[in-house]
């Protein structure tokens, strides 16, 4: 009794204390992040949350008083960057070795900064060891409008000798709460954005990958995070955060003794002990997160404006419509196999051809398949014997644009560049080697290589600069994990290699800021916002059979607007209609990827009034709110809509995934749309011929009914879809 009682009044007197400390807030339209300064120096978050609707409010916060068994009060708390060696005994935001060997650092506030940004504010958080010269920067910006906070730290520090880094995370954040549930996104081959969720319990669950180059292949740079219960589209709090980084990464979610949750979003350390020289500056990768209360769809709507607003390259630009030549050709073509395939283009009405891997390198090293030529980009004489002019030449006189394929951070052993420059390859030098697609990474570490590697876009926008778009591939994940630049410094390769490449994208970008540019890796093995900043898409899969592409597509959508998204109509699943598979992909980035003499009259007009339904649709698909309704994973269908900005038109997508026998079918309801409006409702994308078997086609209805009451949009035959146009009156 009496121990619980000197616990009482410690803790009474511990928070009148901190009740007048240093409180700083972070905060946006409707989410408020509070820390705040503990009397001896140390710096807690104290709220994460739905914003405060008092300001002061804040006054009362505090960080959770944890009691000691000897009834002491212990400055143990929600250390906004913990560190080793300290009274919390859970995973901490940053280890490291100072140069004496000792393993503990211990971080005071400094002071803090807040200023406006583009989009936002950015506050900074200055902090520092007393023993040691070592300091940390915080850095939070918060989307006001957009209710997203970008956060990242910088660490630096002045000792005699390198420190060893061995965490060093983004950031922390902590959540108090009965439940905690994760969605994650695993990934392979064919397989991206597969959604799973679990319950948390004690102790951690850790989302990471290790792969180097290629990186996102088992999984994604991404979670959803169910605070107090499951994750749910429409209610709920859900934390949906994303890494910025093209490299290893790392998820560490962990529930501690007394049922808190701490979250640590950074690189993964795996075989990367950082060695910090001294007054070098480490700087994290940003950790980008929405905290939403009206479940993942309000979350993802965040995101999507986010990125568009401020983080995707040309996010308010158009996008182009595009047929592609890989699954039609493979490697098999020449100048007049393309000029063909570029009045196809034309016929189809898209805006451009884009011509994929296999149009380079020559004599031995002929690229006619993946085991030779990566490395050499000198246009293939055999295929190609005017060069790329003559491909330009044929965009123009098909009245499309010209875009191509590169890999340039890869390179065949079998190749020139490989024959020249071994030693740019990463690779044992005293073990057997073994490949991945028959080919190795180039090691960015290096300068000379990363001005290599950019020469391979600059060279070929010199060659001719009608060159209007880039496919940009990685095909193999970092084997052989050896850079002879680095020398005896291996633990900095996974770090320094993705460095080096945003080197290269920076002055891509820098030289090339007009010329649109799809991230691609094997599929959607690439999907993050560091690269996205740098390219105006991804490609989500090289699955693009209609009913995986769904829940591919959902997947991603959860964290990436349609405007990012690729999705090309080819003959993956011939069992689903042309319409089918083209309603599929015309949810995102239209494209196509097949011959048209693979298609009848009738489909071809199909394919061109789809193409240009979604060309004058694009600012409502592209730019407008989405809102998925009926997912694949809970239903046999799956429909979602898009808004325009403002209210004026709808686009609803509804798909017949796999209907089960008497299955009652319901309305769908929409979303999102004007209530005091009313809507035309069109059904279009029909085959030549057909006549809409919607029963609301033709018909008028309030923006309300169409909310409340929905239309009926689904039917009994698998794989059957309807694209409908809803048109304010
Ligand atoms: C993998 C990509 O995902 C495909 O679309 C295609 O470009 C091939 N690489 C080409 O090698």
């Amino acid at each position: 009794m009496k121990a619980k009682h000197i616990l009482t009044c410690a803790a009474a007197l511990w928070c009148l204390i901190a009740s007048h400390a240093q409180t700083i807030q972070v905060t946006t339209s409707e989410t408020d992040l509070f820390m705040k300064v503990s009397p001896a120096g140390r710096l807690y978050q104290v709220y994460l949350g739905e914003k405060l609707a008092n300001p002061s409010d804040a006054e009362h916060l505090d960080w959770p008083v944890y009691p000691s068994s000897d009834g002491s009060v212990s400055e143990r708390g929600w250390e906004v960057y913990a560190c080793s060696g300290n009274e919390d005994f859970f995973e901490p935001a940053l280890a490291m070795q100072h140069s004496d060997g000792n393993l503990t650092t211990r971080l005071y506030y400094e002071s803090h900064e807040q200023k406006a940004v583009e989009g936002g504010t950015e506050t900074v958080i200055r902090l520092r060891d007393k023993a040691y010269p070592v300091a940390v920067t915080l850095h939070y910006v918060a989307y006001t409008k957009e209710n997203v906070i970008k956060t990242w730290s910088e660490i630096v520090h002045s000792e005699k000798k390198p420190v060893t880094l061995s965490a060093y995370a983004s950031t922390m954040l902590y959540f108090g709460a009965d439940k905690y549930f994760l969605t994650e996104f695993s990934s392979d081959w064919a397989r991206e954005a597969q959604m799973s969720s679990q319950q948390l319990q004690y102790g951690k669950k850790v989302i990471d990958t290790k792969l180097g180059s290629r990186a996102a292949m088992h999984t994604h740079p991404f979670f959803e995070l169910g605070i107090g219960g499951e994750v749910e589209e429409q209610q709920g709090t859900v934390l949906m955060g994303t890494l910025g980084w093209t490299g290893n990464f790392r998820f560490t979610f962990e529930v501690d003794n007394v049922g808190n949750l701490r979250l640590l979003p950074g690189i993964n350390p795996y075989a990367s002990l950082y060695q910090l020289k001294p007054n070098e500056v480490f700087t994290t990768p940003e950790f980008i997160f929405t905290l939403s209360n009206k479940g993942t769809s309000k979350g993802s709507r965040n995101l999507h404006e986010w990125a568009r607003n401020w983080s995707l390259k040309d996010g308010h630009g158009n996008r182009l419509t595009l047929l592609n030549n890989w699954e039609n050709t493979a490697f098999d073509f020449n100048q007049d196999i393309l000029a063909s395939l570029m009045k196809e283009a034309k016929k189809l009405g898209v805006d451009m051809f884009l011509l994929d891997d296999g149009w380079f390198a020559n004599g031995k090293h002929e690229r006619k398949d993946d085991h030779a030529g990566l490395g050499d980009w000198d246009v293939n004489h055999a295929k190609l014997p005017q060069g790329l002019p003559a491909l330009c030449n044929a965009a123009d006189e098909a009245g499309v644009k010209f875009g191509i394929w590169i890999e340039p951070e890869m390179v065949n052993p079998n190749s020139e560049l490989f024959e020249k420059h071994p030693e740019w390859a990463i690779t044992l030098p005293n073990r057997e080697t073994y490949y991945y697609r028959n080919q190795l990474v180039l090691d960015l570490a290096n300068p000379k290589v990363q001005d290599y590697v950019y020469s391979v876009v600059d060279n070929i926008m010199k060659a001719d600069p009608r060159i209007a778009f880039f496919k940009w591939d990685c095909n193999s994940p970092i084997t052989n994990v050896y850079s002879p630049y680095l020398n005896q410094h291996q633990h900095q390769l996974y770090i320094d290699h993705i460095r080096g490449l945003y080197n290269v994208m920076r002055r891509v970008k820098e030289h090339y800021p007009d010329v649109p540019m799809m991230l691609c890796s094997g599929g959607g093995a690439r999907c993050d916002y560091e690269a996205l900043k740098y390219f105006t898409e991804f490609w989500c899969s090289d699955n693009t059979d209609p009913v995986e592409r769904c829940y591919i597509q959902w997947g991603f959508s959860q964290f990436f607007p349609s405007k990012a998204m690729c999705a090309h109509v080819t003959s993956w699943n011939k069992r689903a209609s042309v319409k089918f598979r083209t309603d599929v992909a015309s949810m995102c980035k239209l494209g196509f990827d097949m011959g048209l003499k693979d298609l009848t009259d009738d489909e071809i007009k199909y394919c061109q009034t789809a193409v240009a339904n979604w060309k004058r649709l694009q600012p409502c698909i592209l730019d407008g709110v989405q809102y998925r309704l009926i997912s694949p994973y809970d239903t046999n269908h799956m429909a979602l809509n898009y808004v325009s900005a403002d209210k004026s038109k709808a686009v609803l997508f509804a798909y017949d995934l796999h209907p089960r026998f008497k299955e009652m079918l319901r309305n769908v309801k929409l979303q999102g749309l004007d209530a005091s409006k009313r809507y035309m409702v069109k059904e279009i994308n029909l085959m030549p011929n057909a006549q809409p078997t919607l029963e609301a086609d033709g018909k008028i209805f309030s923006g309300d009914y169409l909310m409340k009451v929905g239309i009926n949009v689904f039917s009994a035959t698998e794989l059957t879809s309807h694209v409908v146009e809803i048109t304010a009156q």
